[in-house]
Protein backbone atom coordinates (compact mmCIF):
# COMPACT_ATOMS: atom_id res chain seq x y z
CA UNK A 1 0.00 0.00 0.00
CA UNK A 2 0.70 3.93 -0.62
CA UNK A 3 -1.01 5.10 2.20
CA UNK A 4 0.40 6.74 5.73
CA UNK A 5 -2.20 6.38 7.64
CA UNK A 6 -5.86 5.35 7.81
CA UNK A 7 -8.78 7.07 8.91
CA UNK A 8 -12.33 5.49 10.37
CA UNK A 9 -15.09 7.46 11.00
CA UNK A 10 -15.74 10.36 8.45
CA UNK A 11 -17.91 12.52 10.37
CA UNK A 12 -17.10 16.27 11.11
CA UNK A 13 -13.79 15.01 13.79
CA UNK A 14 -12.77 12.22 11.65
CA UNK A 15 -12.46 13.97 8.00
CA UNK A 16 -11.19 17.29 9.80
CA UNK A 17 -8.47 15.43 11.45
CA UNK A 18 -8.05 12.83 7.96
CA UNK A 19 -7.86 16.84 6.04
CA UNK A 20 -5.14 17.93 8.62
CA UNK A 21 -2.68 15.02 8.14
CA UNK A 22 -3.43 15.01 5.10
CA UNK A 23 -2.40 19.09 4.33
CA UNK A 24 0.85 18.04 6.65
CA UNK A 25 2.11 15.94 3.53
CA UNK A 26 0.72 12.36 4.29
CA UNK A 27 -1.29 10.49 2.21
CA UNK A 28 -4.36 9.59 4.33
CA UNK A 29 -7.21 6.84 3.66
CA UNK A 30 -10.87 7.56 4.69
CA UNK A 31 -13.22 5.29 5.31
CA UNK A 32 -17.03 5.13 6.93
CA UNK A 33 -19.33 2.51 8.22
CA UNK A 34 -21.68 4.11 6.24
CA UNK A 35 -20.55 5.40 2.45
CA UNK A 36 -22.86 8.36 2.76
CA UNK A 37 -20.20 10.35 5.20
CA UNK A 38 -17.12 9.33 3.03
CA UNK A 39 -18.88 10.58 0.22
CA UNK A 40 -19.71 14.03 1.59
CA UNK A 41 -16.20 14.14 3.31
CA UNK A 42 -15.04 13.54 -0.65
CA UNK A 43 -16.91 16.71 -1.88
CA UNK A 44 -16.16 19.23 0.99
CA UNK A 45 -12.66 20.26 -1.13
CA UNK A 46 -10.29 18.05 0.75
CA UNK A 47 -6.48 18.00 0.34
CA UNK A 48 -5.22 16.31 -2.46
CA UNK A 49 -3.46 13.65 -0.59
CA UNK A 50 -7.10 12.53 1.15
CA UNK A 51 -8.26 9.43 -0.59
CA UNK A 52 -11.72 8.24 0.10
CA UNK A 53 -12.39 3.97 -0.03
CA UNK A 54 -15.86 2.65 -0.01
CA UNK A 55 -14.80 -0.48 1.03
CA UNK A 56 -12.94 -1.51 4.03
CA UNK A 57 -10.94 -4.46 2.76
CA UNK A 58 -9.80 -1.86 -0.46
CA UNK A 59 -9.13 0.58 2.66
CA UNK A 60 -7.06 -1.43 4.39
CA UNK A 61 -4.91 -2.81 1.90
CA UNK A 62 -3.89 0.54 0.90
CA UNK A 63 -1.84 0.89 4.27
CA UNK A 64 1.45 1.45 4.08
CA UNK A 65 3.15 -1.38 6.56
CA UNK A 66 2.88 -1.15 9.72
CA UNK A 67 -0.72 -0.17 9.14
CA UNK A 68 -1.99 2.43 10.75
CA UNK A 69 -5.73 2.57 11.42
CA UNK A 70 -7.02 5.89 13.45
CA UNK A 71 -10.56 5.36 14.83
CA UNK A 72 -12.46 8.29 15.06
CA UNK A 73 -15.96 7.20 15.81
CA UNK A 74 -17.96 7.21 18.82
CA UNK A 75 -16.84 6.09 22.27
CA UNK A 76 -18.09 2.73 23.70
CA UNK A 77 -20.01 -0.37 21.10
CA UNK A 78 -18.71 1.50 18.15
CA UNK A 79 -15.54 0.76 18.84
CA UNK A 80 -15.48 -2.44 19.73
CA UNK A 81 -17.21 -2.94 16.64
CA UNK A 82 -14.83 -1.68 14.70
CA UNK A 83 -11.67 -3.19 16.11
CA UNK A 84 -14.06 -6.79 15.37
CA UNK A 85 -13.93 -5.68 11.70
CA UNK A 86 -10.71 -4.16 11.45
CA UNK A 87 -8.43 -6.45 13.54
CA UNK A 88 -8.72 -9.85 11.36
CA UNK A 89 -7.53 -7.91 8.44
CA UNK A 90 -4.11 -6.66 10.21
CA UNK A 91 -0.88 -8.70 10.97
CA UNK A 92 1.59 -8.59 13.70
CA UNK A 93 3.12 -4.95 14.25
CA UNK A 94 0.23 -3.12 13.09
CA UNK A 95 -1.26 -0.33 14.97
CA UNK A 96 -4.76 0.72 15.90
CA UNK A 97 -5.13 4.44 17.54
CA UNK A 98 -8.73 5.11 19.07
CA UNK A 99 -8.83 8.92 19.26
CA UNK A 100 -12.64 9.05 20.80
CA UNK A 101 -13.21 10.08 24.16
CA UNK A 102 -13.44 6.20 25.02
CA UNK A 103 -13.52 5.43 28.81
CA UNK A 104 -9.72 4.63 29.92
CA UNK A 105 -11.25 0.91 31.49
CA UNK A 106 -12.26 -0.28 28.60
CA UNK A 107 -8.77 1.32 26.46
CA UNK A 108 -6.66 -1.20 28.79
CA UNK A 109 -9.06 -3.94 28.35
CA UNK A 110 -8.93 -3.82 23.81
CA UNK A 111 -4.69 -2.90 24.31
CA UNK A 112 -4.17 -6.09 26.44
CA UNK A 113 -6.38 -7.88 24.08
CA UNK A 114 -4.61 -6.64 20.72
CA UNK A 115 -2.03 -7.20 22.71
CA UNK A 116 -2.22 -10.71 22.37
CA UNK A 117 -2.64 -10.42 18.91
CA UNK A 118 0.46 -8.70 19.05
CA UNK A 119 -1.89 -5.15 17.46
CA UNK A 120 -0.68 -2.49 19.26
CA UNK A 121 -3.48 -0.40 20.24
CA UNK A 122 -3.21 3.38 21.22
CA UNK A 123 -6.13 5.39 23.17
CA UNK A 124 -5.55 8.76 22.31
CA UNK A 125 -6.98 12.18 23.82
CA UNK A 126 -7.88 14.75 21.09
CA UNK A 127 -9.16 18.15 21.95
CA UNK A 128 -10.02 21.01 20.30
CA UNK A 129 -13.61 20.40 18.69
CA UNK A 130 -14.37 20.58 14.78
CA UNK A 131 -11.85 23.24 14.40
CA UNK A 132 -8.41 22.42 16.38
CA UNK A 133 -8.83 18.58 14.76
CA UNK A 134 -8.87 20.54 11.08
CA UNK A 135 -5.78 23.21 12.69
CA UNK A 136 -4.59 21.09 15.17
CA UNK A 137 -5.97 20.05 18.31
CA UNK A 138 -3.72 18.83 21.61
CA UNK A 139 -3.21 15.61 21.19
CA UNK A 140 -2.51 12.64 24.44
CA UNK A 141 -1.33 9.34 23.12
CA UNK A 142 -1.63 6.11 25.64
CA UNK A 143 -0.07 2.59 24.80
CA UNK A 144 3.36 1.02 24.03
CA UNK A 145 6.16 3.32 24.15
CA UNK A 146 8.13 1.27 21.68
CA UNK A 147 5.41 1.40 19.11
CA UNK A 148 5.28 5.53 18.99
CA UNK A 149 8.04 5.94 17.19
CA UNK A 150 5.61 4.71 14.65
CA UNK A 151 2.95 7.02 14.76
CA UNK A 152 4.75 10.03 16.26
CA UNK A 153 5.36 11.70 13.32
CA UNK A 154 2.16 11.85 12.17
CA UNK A 155 0.41 13.11 15.66
CA UNK A 156 2.87 15.31 16.24
CA UNK A 157 2.64 16.85 12.63
CA UNK A 158 -0.87 17.59 13.21
CA UNK A 159 -0.93 18.92 16.64
CA UNK A 160 -1.51 22.65 17.87
CA UNK A 161 1.75 24.24 18.47
CA UNK A 162 2.90 26.52 21.82
CA UNK A 163 5.46 28.37 20.17
CA UNK A 164 7.64 25.78 18.38
CA UNK A 165 6.54 22.99 20.05
CA UNK A 166 3.97 20.48 19.05
CA UNK A 167 0.96 20.18 21.55
CA UNK A 168 1.46 15.98 21.67
CA UNK A 169 3.72 14.19 23.51
CA UNK A 170 3.70 10.34 24.67
CA UNK A 171 1.74 9.91 27.90
CA UNK A 172 1.92 6.61 28.97
CA UNK A 173 0.93 3.17 28.97
CA UNK A 174 -2.65 1.22 27.76
CA UNK A 175 -5.37 3.85 28.96
CA UNK A 176 -3.03 6.99 30.29
CA UNK A 177 -3.68 9.26 27.14
CA UNK A 178 -7.92 8.52 27.38
CA UNK A 179 -7.40 9.16 30.98
CA UNK A 180 -5.57 12.48 30.88
CA UNK A 181 -8.22 13.41 28.13
CA UNK A 182 -10.74 12.60 30.72
CA UNK A 183 -9.41 14.61 33.59
CA UNK A 184 -8.78 17.48 30.96
CA UNK A 185 -12.20 17.35 30.51
CA UNK A 186 -13.31 17.76 34.15
CA UNK A 187 -11.01 20.54 34.27
CA UNK A 188 -12.95 21.52 31.44
CA UNK A 189 -16.34 21.04 32.97
CA UNK A 190 -15.04 23.18 36.21
CA UNK A 191 -13.10 25.75 34.20
CA UNK A 192 -16.60 26.58 32.37
CA UNK A 193 -18.67 26.04 35.26
CA UNK A 194 -16.97 28.94 36.98
CA UNK A 195 -17.52 31.50 34.10
CA UNK A 196 -21.14 30.44 33.96
CA UNK A 197 -20.83 31.52 37.82
CA UNK A 198 -18.84 34.43 37.39
CA UNK A 199 -21.31 35.55 34.81
CA UNK A 200 -24.33 35.03 37.75
CA UNK A 201 -21.99 37.08 39.89
CA UNK A 202 -21.77 40.08 37.70
CA UNK A 203 -25.21 39.59 36.14
CA UNK A 204 -27.07 39.01 39.53
CA UNK A 205 -25.04 41.12 42.42
CA UNK A 206 -23.28 43.09 40.22
CA UNK A 207 -26.36 44.19 37.89
CA UNK A 208 -24.58 44.49 34.97
CA UNK A 209 -25.72 43.84 31.11
CA UNK A 210 -25.03 41.56 28.70
CA UNK A 211 -22.67 44.08 26.99
CA UNK A 212 -20.82 45.29 29.61
CA UNK A 213 -20.36 41.72 30.97
CA UNK A 214 -18.96 40.64 27.24
CA UNK A 215 -15.99 43.74 27.65
CA UNK A 216 -14.95 42.35 30.79
CA UNK A 217 -14.63 38.93 29.67
CA UNK A 218 -12.61 40.84 26.32
CA UNK A 219 -10.86 42.52 28.50
CA UNK A 220 -9.93 39.88 30.89
CA UNK A 221 -8.65 37.83 27.97
CA UNK A 222 -5.31 39.78 27.69
CA UNK A 223 -4.27 39.37 31.30
CA UNK A 224 -3.46 36.02 33.68
CA UNK A 225 -6.51 34.68 32.95
CA UNK A 226 -6.13 34.81 28.76
CA UNK A 227 -7.52 31.50 27.65
CA UNK A 228 -9.60 30.05 24.91
CA UNK A 229 -12.91 29.43 26.72
CA UNK A 230 -12.50 33.28 28.32
CA UNK A 231 -12.15 34.14 24.84
CA UNK A 232 -15.24 32.63 23.50
CA UNK A 233 -17.11 33.82 26.56
CA UNK A 234 -16.27 37.10 25.48
CA UNK A 235 -17.87 36.25 21.71
CA UNK A 236 -20.90 35.07 22.91
CA UNK A 237 -21.84 38.13 24.80
CA UNK A 238 -21.15 40.18 21.81
CA UNK A 239 -23.84 37.46 19.91
CA UNK A 240 -27.37 38.90 18.98
CA UNK A 241 -30.42 36.36 17.57
CA UNK A 242 -31.29 37.89 14.44
CA UNK A 243 -35.07 37.21 14.74
CA UNK A 244 -35.50 38.75 18.23
CA UNK A 245 -32.62 41.21 18.13
CA UNK A 246 -31.97 39.99 21.67
CA UNK A 247 -28.56 38.65 22.90
CA UNK A 248 -28.25 35.43 21.65
CA UNK A 249 -27.06 33.98 25.49
CA UNK A 250 -30.98 35.18 26.82
CA UNK A 251 -32.07 33.01 24.40
CA UNK A 252 -30.98 29.76 25.02
CA UNK A 253 -32.59 27.33 27.56
CA UNK A 254 -31.07 27.47 30.92
CA UNK A 255 -30.38 23.47 30.79
CA UNK A 256 -26.39 22.23 30.22
CA UNK A 257 -26.10 18.60 27.90
CA UNK A 258 -23.25 16.24 28.96
CA UNK A 259 -21.73 13.65 27.07
CA UNK A 260 -20.22 11.68 30.10
CA UNK A 261 -16.78 12.59 30.84
CA UNK A 262 -17.30 15.01 33.32
CA UNK A 263 -19.11 12.34 35.61
CA UNK A 264 -16.64 9.78 34.53
CA UNK A 265 -13.61 11.96 35.95
CA UNK A 266 -15.81 12.57 39.03
CA UNK A 267 -16.35 8.75 39.51
CA UNK A 268 -12.46 8.19 39.52
CA UNK A 269 -11.92 10.61 41.91
CA UNK A 270 -14.03 9.20 44.61
CA UNK A 271 -12.75 5.63 43.57
CA UNK A 272 -9.23 7.33 43.68
CA UNK A 273 -9.64 9.24 46.84
CA UNK A 274 -9.11 12.27 45.71
CA UNK A 275 -10.67 15.28 46.14
CA UNK A 276 -12.22 17.08 42.99
CA UNK A 277 -15.40 19.00 44.66
CA UNK A 278 -14.96 21.17 42.28
CA UNK A 279 -15.65 18.80 38.95
CA UNK A 280 -18.40 17.27 40.73
CA UNK A 281 -19.84 20.62 41.64
CA UNK A 282 -19.77 21.47 38.00
CA UNK A 283 -21.43 18.19 37.46
CA UNK A 284 -24.18 18.56 39.46
CA UNK A 285 -24.68 22.03 38.73
CA UNK A 286 -25.18 20.64 34.92
CA UNK A 287 -27.50 17.72 36.23
CA UNK A 288 -29.45 20.23 38.65
CA UNK A 289 -30.15 23.09 35.78
CA UNK A 290 -31.98 19.95 34.18
CA UNK A 291 -34.48 19.65 36.73
CA UNK A 292 -36.81 22.55 34.67
CA UNK A 293 -40.01 21.98 36.69
CA UNK A 294 -38.61 21.37 39.98
CA UNK A 295 -36.56 25.11 40.26
CA UNK A 296 -40.04 26.59 38.55
CA UNK A 297 -41.51 25.04 41.83
CA UNK A 298 -38.65 25.77 43.84
CA UNK A 299 -38.65 29.50 42.73
CA UNK A 300 -42.72 29.88 43.52
CA UNK A 301 -42.50 28.41 46.90
CA UNK A 302 -38.96 29.49 48.47
CA UNK A 303 -38.08 32.50 49.90
CA UNK A 304 -35.27 34.15 48.19
CA UNK A 305 -33.30 36.27 50.76
CA UNK A 306 -32.87 39.97 50.60
CA UNK A 307 -29.20 41.00 50.72
CA UNK A 308 -27.53 44.42 50.37
CA UNK A 309 -27.04 46.73 47.59
CA UNK A 310 -23.02 46.64 46.85
CA UNK A 311 -21.06 49.40 45.64
CA UNK A 312 -20.09 48.03 41.97
CA UNK A 313 -17.03 49.84 40.72
CA UNK A 314 -13.72 48.68 39.69
CA UNK A 315 -13.17 47.29 42.89
CA UNK A 316 -15.45 44.74 43.01
CA UNK A 317 -14.63 43.90 39.20
CA UNK A 318 -11.44 43.44 40.13
CA UNK A 319 -12.07 41.33 43.15
CA UNK A 320 -14.85 39.10 40.82
CA UNK A 321 -11.66 38.39 38.45
CA UNK A 322 -9.24 37.79 41.45
CA UNK A 323 -11.53 35.45 42.50
CA UNK A 324 -12.10 33.57 39.13
CA UNK A 325 -8.70 33.21 38.63
CA UNK A 326 -8.40 31.94 42.10
CA UNK A 327 -10.47 29.41 42.01
CA UNK A 328 -9.26 27.88 38.67
CA UNK A 329 -6.05 27.68 40.00
CA UNK A 330 -8.10 25.23 43.02
CA UNK A 331 -9.84 23.15 39.77
CA UNK A 332 -6.42 22.77 38.37
CA UNK A 333 -4.65 21.63 41.80
CA UNK A 334 -7.71 18.97 42.03
CA UNK A 335 -7.32 18.10 38.50
CA UNK A 336 -3.71 17.50 38.68
CA UNK A 337 -3.78 15.89 42.13
CA UNK A 338 -5.94 12.92 40.23
CA UNK A 339 -2.92 12.52 37.98
CA UNK A 340 -0.67 11.90 40.69
CA UNK A 341 -3.09 9.30 42.26
CA UNK A 342 -3.40 7.56 38.49
CA UNK A 343 0.57 7.43 38.26
CA UNK A 344 0.54 5.42 41.35
CA UNK A 345 -2.01 3.73 40.77
CA UNK A 346 -1.69 2.07 37.15
CA UNK A 347 2.30 2.66 37.21
CA UNK A 348 1.86 5.05 34.35
CA UNK A 349 5.04 7.44 33.19
CA UNK A 350 2.99 10.47 33.72
CA UNK A 351 4.77 13.75 33.41
CA UNK A 352 2.73 16.41 34.94
CA UNK A 353 4.98 19.36 33.74
CA UNK A 354 4.68 18.16 30.15
CA UNK A 355 0.83 17.31 30.21
CA UNK A 356 0.66 20.81 31.19
CA UNK A 357 2.70 21.73 28.24
CA UNK A 358 0.72 20.19 25.47
CA UNK A 359 -2.59 21.87 26.98
CA UNK A 360 -1.25 25.40 26.36
CA UNK A 361 -2.38 25.40 22.62
CA UNK A 362 -5.24 23.08 20.55
CA UNK A 363 -7.58 22.42 23.43
CA UNK A 364 -10.52 23.11 24.89
CA UNK A 365 -8.85 24.67 28.25
CA UNK A 366 -5.91 25.91 26.64
CA UNK A 367 -4.24 29.09 28.93
CA UNK A 368 -1.65 31.02 29.35
CA UNK A 369 -1.21 30.22 32.82
CA UNK A 370 -0.45 26.33 32.11
CA UNK A 371 2.59 27.66 31.40
CA UNK A 372 2.93 28.28 35.27
CA UNK A 373 1.79 24.68 36.09
CA UNK A 374 5.18 23.10 33.78
CA UNK A 375 7.28 25.90 35.45
CA UNK A 376 5.95 24.27 39.20
CA UNK A 377 6.78 20.59 38.47
CA UNK A 378 9.70 21.51 36.65
CA UNK A 379 11.07 22.99 39.87
CA UNK A 380 9.57 20.11 41.75
CA UNK A 381 8.76 16.98 40.00
CA UNK A 382 7.46 15.78 43.55
CA UNK A 383 4.93 18.20 44.34
CA UNK A 384 2.24 16.99 46.11
CA UNK A 385 -0.58 19.79 45.75
CA UNK A 386 0.50 22.37 42.98
CA UNK A 387 -1.20 24.91 45.65
CA UNK A 388 2.03 25.03 47.15
CA UNK A 389 4.33 25.80 44.46
CA UNK A 390 5.82 29.27 45.72
CA UNK A 391 3.90 30.98 42.46
CA UNK A 392 0.53 29.71 43.14
CA UNK A 393 0.97 29.38 46.75
CA UNK A 394 1.73 33.57 47.08
CA UNK A 395 -1.16 33.83 44.09
CA UNK A 396 -3.69 32.26 46.56
CA UNK A 397 -2.64 34.05 49.75
CA UNK A 398 -3.13 36.65 47.99
CA UNK A 399 -6.18 36.49 46.31
CA UNK A 400 -7.93 34.48 48.86
CA UNK A 401 -9.77 37.65 50.90
CA UNK A 402 -11.09 38.57 47.28
CA UNK A 403 -12.40 34.79 46.70
CA UNK A 404 -13.86 34.75 50.18
CA UNK A 405 -15.55 38.26 49.56
CA UNK A 406 -17.45 37.41 46.64
CA UNK A 407 -18.52 34.01 48.04
CA UNK A 408 -20.06 35.87 50.61
CA UNK A 409 -21.55 38.47 48.44
CA UNK A 410 -23.18 35.83 46.72
CA UNK A 411 -24.22 33.83 48.96
CA UNK A 412 -25.74 36.27 50.91
CA UNK A 413 -27.64 37.52 47.69
CA UNK A 414 -29.01 33.62 47.18
CA UNK A 415 -27.02 33.49 43.65
CA UNK A 416 -25.77 29.78 43.43
CA UNK A 417 -22.20 29.35 43.31
CA UNK A 418 -21.24 25.76 43.61
CA UNK A 419 -17.79 25.49 42.73
CA UNK A 420 -16.41 29.06 43.72
CA UNK A 421 -17.62 28.20 47.32
CA UNK A 422 -15.87 24.49 46.34
CA UNK A 423 -12.73 26.41 45.81
CA UNK A 424 -13.02 28.48 49.00
CA UNK A 425 -13.82 25.21 50.85
CA UNK A 426 -10.50 23.16 49.21
CA UNK A 427 -8.53 25.87 50.25
CA UNK A 428 -9.96 26.48 53.89
CA UNK A 429 -10.24 22.73 54.84
CA UNK A 430 -6.35 22.33 53.41
CA UNK A 431 -5.38 25.37 55.61
CA UNK A 432 -7.54 24.59 58.72
CA UNK A 433 -5.74 22.98 61.47
CA UNK A 434 -8.92 21.37 62.89
CA UNK A 435 -11.54 19.23 60.41
CA UNK A 436 -13.80 17.92 62.87
CA UNK A 437 -12.44 14.71 62.08
CA UNK A 438 -11.50 14.00 65.94
CA UNK A 439 -15.41 14.23 66.45
CA UNK A 440 -16.12 11.83 63.58
CA UNK A 441 -13.86 8.89 64.83
CA UNK A 442 -15.82 9.29 68.32
CA UNK A 443 -18.65 8.56 66.67
CA UNK A 444 -18.03 5.63 64.57
CA UNK A 445 -15.64 4.14 67.93
CA UNK A 446 -19.34 4.80 69.82
CA UNK A 447 -21.84 3.24 67.31
CA UNK A 448 -19.04 0.65 65.55
CA UNK A 449 -15.96 0.30 67.81
CA UNK A 450 -14.50 1.32 64.74
CA UNK A 451 -11.17 2.90 67.20
CA UNK A 452 -9.34 5.76 67.07
CA UNK A 453 -6.04 7.37 67.67
CA UNK A 454 -4.45 9.53 70.16
CA UNK A 455 -2.60 12.62 70.09
CA UNK A 456 -0.77 11.63 72.97
CA UNK A 457 0.30 7.90 72.64
CA UNK A 458 0.44 5.73 69.80
CA UNK A 459 -1.98 2.77 69.05
CA UNK A 460 -5.29 2.68 68.03
CA UNK A 461 -8.19 2.62 71.08
CA UNK A 462 -11.15 1.75 71.70
CA UNK A 463 -13.33 3.64 74.49
CA UNK A 464 -16.63 2.41 76.16
CA UNK A 465 -19.08 5.32 75.58
CA UNK A 466 -21.31 6.27 78.40
CA UNK A 467 -24.77 6.95 78.14
CA UNK A 468 -24.88 10.19 79.88
CA UNK A 469 -28.40 11.21 78.34
CA UNK A 470 -31.79 9.75 77.46
CA UNK A 471 -32.21 8.86 73.64
C1 LIG B 1 -12.50 18.62 23.75
C2 LIG B 1 -13.83 18.43 24.40
C3 LIG B 1 -14.66 17.37 23.76
C4 LIG B 1 -15.97 17.11 24.49
C5 LIG B 1 -16.91 18.27 24.49
C6 LIG B 1 -18.29 17.97 24.99
O1 LIG B 1 -11.53 18.52 24.48
O2 LIG B 1 -12.42 18.87 22.55
O3 LIG B 1 -13.61 18.06 25.73
O4 LIG B 1 -13.89 16.20 23.76
O5 LIG B 1 -16.61 16.07 23.87
O6 LIG B 1 -16.38 19.30 25.24
O7 LIG B 1 -18.31 17.46 26.28
P1 LIG B 1 -19.70 17.42 27.09
O8 LIG B 1 -20.76 17.09 26.10
O9 LIG B 1 -19.57 16.36 28.12
O10 LIG B 1 -19.85 18.79 27.66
Amino acid sequence: GMMDIGVVGMGVMGSNLAFNMADHGFQVAGWNRTPDMTEDAAKRNPPANFHPFYDLKEFIGSLKKPRRVFLMIAAGDPVDWAIGEIAPLLEAGDIILDGGNSFYEDTRRRHDALKEKNICYFGVGVSGGEKGARLGPAIMPGGDRAAYESVRPILEGIAARAGEEPCCTYIGEDGAGHYVKMVHNGIEYADMQLIAETYLILKHVGGLSNARIGEIFHAWNSGELRSYLIGITADIFAEVDEETGAALVDIIVDRAGQKGTGRWTSLEALARGVDLSMISAACNARVLSNLTEERAHAGAVMTAPEGAAVTVDADFIEAVRCSLYTAKIVAYAQGFSLYRAAKEEFGWSLDFGKIASIFRAGCIIQAEFLQRITDAYEKEPNLKNLMFDDFFLSSINGNAPSLRRTVCLAVERGVPIPAFSAAMQYIDAFRSPQLGANLIQAQRDYFGAHTFERVDKEGSFHHVWQEHYEK
